[in-house]
C-alpha cells in the first residue's frame, strides 16, 4: 500500500532537494566545529553558517537587522522559552490569543509562578481573532503580545498586520511564532513591526528537525537575559556571558548538521518562490474542504472545524467524525488506507476549547508542496468509507 503523508503541520516531508545530502556530506567529509578550530575547514563551515543567517534575514525581510541578529536554537519551542523567560519580569503582563500552542502557553504558565500575568484575546469559534477585544485587556504593565501566525489545529491565520499595528500603537513588544507559516506565507518583520520572530527549520522551510531559531532586534536582545550560558569560542578570557550577538544566545556547540541542512533547504526555497508553494497548498486545501463538504453537507458524520473556505487560513484542516471514535478513525485511515494524519489535541488545548472540540479533539490533515489532488482523493474516499453508516456507532457503545 502506497502511504500518503498528510501530517505536514507536524513536520514536512519530503524535505527540500539537497537537504539530506548537505547533512550527509558534512558528517562524512568534514564534521568540524565552528568558532573553535584554527584551520581552513572550520572557517569554511563558519562561512556557510553565516550565509544561512543571511538567508533567514532576507527571507523574513529583516532589513534593519544583521546576520548576527539571527540566533539558532533547536526549534520554535526553545526560541519562545529563551525569549519569554529572558524578557519577562515579575509584574509584567502579556497578551496572547485563545488559539495558542503549548510552546507559548507552558512557558507563560511557568512564568505565572514568578509574578507574570497574561490574558487571552478571544477568538471566534472558527479561530479568527477578535482583536478589538484586546483594547479592554490592556493594562499599564502590559509588556508584550506573543501569538502564533497560523493555527496548528485548524489552519486559521491571525491578522498579523493589524496585530503589529496594535502593538506599535500601544508600545508593546510583538513576538510572532511562525511555526506553521514560515517558508509558505510572506513574513516581513519590518512591515509587521515584529520585535522577535521565532521559526523552526523542519516545517515549511523543509529542513531537518532540531534546528530553528529567532530573529531579534538589537534593543530587545540587549535587555533579554540569556536562559543558557557557557562556552562560545569567543572572549574566552572572561567568565562573563558575551554581550554581542549571536554569541549571547548561542553557548555550546551548535547543531551544525542541522544548520547546513537548513542552508540547503533555504537555497532551494530561494530558487523556488514561496508564492508557487502557497498557491499549490491553497488549491489543495480548497479541494479537500470541498471534498469534506460533498461527502456530508449536513456535517453529521463528518464535521469540518474552523473556517469553511480558504480565506484566512493555511494548509491545515481539522475534522471530527461524530459517529466513530477519532483515534480509531485515524488508526483505520493509516492501517487500511495508508493515510497519515495527527489526531487529538495537537498540544493546543485552549485552541480546541475555542473551536468547541475539547476534550475529544480532531483528526488533522495538513498539506505540503509535494502532496497531490490524487492523494487527497484517496484520503477523502477513505474518510467517506470509514464514516459511512457509522453515525450511530458511538451511541450504541461500539
Ligand atoms: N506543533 C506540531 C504539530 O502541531 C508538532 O503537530
Amino acid at each position: 500500500m502506497k502511504k500518503i503523508y498528510l501530517d505536514q503541520a507536524s513536520t514536512s516531508f519530503p524535505k527540500a532537494p539537497g537537504t539530506a545530502e548537505a547533512v550527509y556530506h558534512y558528517l562524512r567529509d568534514s564534521a568540524v566545529n565552528v568558532n573553535r578550530g584554527a584551520y581552513d575547514d572550520a572557517y569554511s563551515v563558519e562561512e556557510q553558517i553565516f550565509e544561512t543567517r543571511e538567508q533567514l534575514r532576507r527571507l523574513f525581510h529583516f532589513s534593519s537587522g544583521k546576520g548576527r541578529n539571527v540566533i539558532f536554537t533547536a526549534n520554535v519551542t526553545a526560541s519562545l522559552n529563551i525569549l519569554l523567560k529572558g524578557i519577562l519580569k515579575p509584574g509584567d503582563h502579556v497578551l496572547v490569543t485563545s488559539m495558542e500552542h503549548n510552546a507559548v502557553m507552558r512557558p507563560l504558565v511557568q512564568l505565572e509562578a514568578k509574578g507574570v500575568t497574561f490574558d487571552r484575546i478571544p477568538c471566534r469559534s472558527d479561530g479568527s481573532l477578535l482583536l478589538h477585544k484586546a483594547e479592554e485587556l490592556l493594562r499599564p504593565e502590559t509588556r508584550l503580545l506573543v501569538c502564533l501566525h497560523g493555527s496548528n489545529v485548524c489552519g486559521t491565520l491571525m491578522p498579523v498586520q493589524e496585530i503589529g499595528n496594535f502593538c506599535q500603537k500601544h508600545g508593546l513588544l510583538f513576538i510572532l511564532d511562525s511555526a506553521q507559516t514560515a517558508g509558505v506565507f510572506p513574513i516581513d518583520m519590518e512591515a509587521l513591526h515584529i520585535d522577535a520572530l521565532a521559526f523552526t527549520g523542519h516545517k515549511g522551510l523543509r529542513g531537518p528537525q532540531g534546528i530553528g531559531g529567532f530573529l531579534i532586534r538589537d534593543a530587545l536582545a540587549k535587555e533579554t537575559v540569556p536562559l543558557l550560558s557557557g562556552g562560545t569560542g569567543s572572549i574566552s578570557h572572561t567568565e562573563e556571558v558575551p554581550a554581542f550577538l549571536p554569541d549571547r544566545f548561542e553557548p555550546g556547540t551548535p547543531n551544525i548538521p542541522g544548520i547546513l541542512g537548513l542552508h540547503a533547504s533555504l537555497t532551494y526555497l530561494e530558487q523556488n518562490p514561496p508564492e508557487n508553494i502557497l498557491r499549490h497548498e491553497m488549491e489543495l486545501t480548497d479541494y479537500f474542504i470541498r471534498g469534506i463538504q460533498n461527502i456530508d453537507p449536513s456535517g453529521t458524520r463528518l464535521r469540518l472545524i474552523g473556517k469553511k473556505g480558504i480565506e484566512g487560513r493555511c494548509a491545515v484542516v481539522s475534522v471530527q467524525t461524530p459517529g466513530i471514535d477519532m483515534a480509531r478513525a485515524a488508526f483505520e485511515l493509516d492501517s487500511e488506507y495508508g493515510v497519515m494524519t495527527r489526531v487529538g489535541l495537537h498540544c493546543a488545548p485552549n485552541a480546541h476549547k475555542t473551536l468547541g472540540t475539547y476534550p475529544e479533539g480532531t483528526i488533522r490533515f495538513s498539506f505540503g508542496p509535494e502532496n497531490t489532488k490524487e492523494e487527497l482523493d484517496k484520503a477523502l474516499q477513505a474518510l467517506s468509507r470509514i464514516t459511512e453508516g457509522r453515525e450511530e456507532e458511538k451511541s450504541h457503545g461500539i
